[in-house]
């Protein structure tokens, strides 16, 4: 990669300034999912393995520029600990004399967690006398935060003016190598699996893709709008119809590119639902290719839809998944999800990158998270990446 690299740096008796994500789901008081803890670990390692002490910063929720105990990073500290397997100093605050005093005293080798960068309001408006003194806690900069990469932040972006040199971690480098090498140079076919709730949200990665992917198979509630593109009913499915001329403009695209675009041939239908309960009402299978009736509404692919995907999948050498088929938070709307997981996991000759969000919780979910290549740790950043956008976190930093 063109960005100069945690492996580019001499580490030995420097104090190294690391930017992770542990912006990590809570439940009283514990870490429900370490997935971001465990992908910053290499990172954290090398620089303790090479004489350096590692300083980590990171933010957690959305506090708004206000100390609060809820999104205190202190119970991450502790979970970061047992990762490790080595004490982690926690330190109560992220700037000015307190936090100084605290790094200079740390012995080499140790690893240190600050307070939570947005309990102080410049974090997000990238103030530079922030950056500036984030920059005083360290001789080094490391961002490892791809999760938040696509935030120009005081921690992420702002910082890297002022403390050089400026390097990317392994995560960030796993990340790119993934979701943008594996990707530009797929091995064919390359499946694209696409899933959400909006064809608006995801019409950049559409297109994006159009011009990557041999197949592309299109679930969750934007299929529905591709359906009314198709001049389809889709009875009281989640749908936009403002967004129809954007769905036939993918559709012709696919078109003239000769991309196999599948949509689903057949939904499980419900007259009603219950998110907060976890409950639907009545539910059957829609005739494939037929309409879907006023007073029902798609929640997830049918079983027809189910094999053809899986036929796709079970052929591809490379696989990308973003989103979900269903509303698979509903047990009743998850079989579609939970199939594809599946059939994603059993292909063991493909290179399989999970993109972000809500397909990692499902992939999780279902038991496969370590038997697929690759699992993004970034939700919005990993979309605005395959949206072929710049992320300023990674632009911030050094070239080789
Ligand atoms: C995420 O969870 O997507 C990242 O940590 C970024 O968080 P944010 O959307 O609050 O900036």
């Amino acid at each position: 990669m063109a960005t100069k690299t945690i492996e580019d740096i001499d580490l030995q008796g420097k104090k190294a300034v690391i930017r992770v994500d542990f912006n990590v789901p809570l439940k009283d008081g514990e870490v429900t999912d370490k997935t971001r803890i465990l992908g910053a670990l290499p990172t954290i390692k090398h620089v303790v393995a090479s004489g350096g002490t590692a300083i980590l910063l990171s933010h957690l929720g959305r506090p708004k520029g206000e100390a609060n105990p809820k999104f205190s990073l202190a119970p991450v500290a502790k979970a970061l600990s047992i990762e490790l397997g080595q004490p982690v100093i926690f330190v109560p605050e992220s700037r000015g004399e307190a936090a100084e005093k605290a790094v200079a005293a740390l012995a080499p080798g140790s690893v240190a967690l600050l307070e939570n960068v947005r309990f102080h309001p410049g974090e997000e408006k990238n103030d530079a006398a922030l950056a500036q003194d984030f920059a005083k806690l360290g001789d080094l900069y490391i961002n490892d935060a791809f999760g938040t990469a696509h935030r120009a932040h005081a921690s992420t972006a702002g910082i890297a003016q002022y403390l050089k040199p400026a390097v990317a971690g392994f995560l960030i480098g796993k990340e790119l190598a993934f979701l943008g090498d594996k990707t530009d140079n797929a091995e064919r076919p390359f499946v694209v699996i696409l899933g959400g709730a909006k064809v608006s949200d995801k019409i950049t990665v559409i297109n994006r893709l159009l011009e990557k992917a041999d197949t592309i198979l299109i679930g969750g509630a934007m299929a529905y709008t591709f359906a009314l593109a198709l001049g389809k009913k889709v009875g009281d499915s989640l749908s936009e119809p403002d967004a129809v001329d954007t769905a036939k403009a993918a559709l012709e695209k696919a078109k003239e590119r000769g991309v196999k675009f599948l949509l689903p041939v057949d939904n499980l239908i419900v007259d009603s639902l219950d998110f907060g309960a976890g409950t639907v009402g009545n539910a059957k299978i829609s005739e494939p290719g037929a309409d879907i009736p006023d007073g029902w509404e798609g929640v997830d692919i049918g079983p027809e839809t189910t094999e053809l995907f899986k036929a796709e999948i079970a052929d591809a050498k490379t696989i990308l998944w973003n989103g979900p088929m269903g509303i698979f938070e509903i047990e009743a709307c998850s079989k579609g999800t939970f199939a594809l997981a599946d059939a994603v996991a059993s292909n063991k000759s493909a290179i399989s990158i999970i993109g972000g969000g809500d397909s990692v919780k499902a992939v999780n979910q279902a038991g496969y998270g370590d038997q697929v290549s690759f699992i993004s740790t970034g939700g919005g950043a990993s979309l605005e990446f395959l949206e072929g956008k710049t992320l300023p976190g990674v632009a911030a930093l050094d070239s080789k």
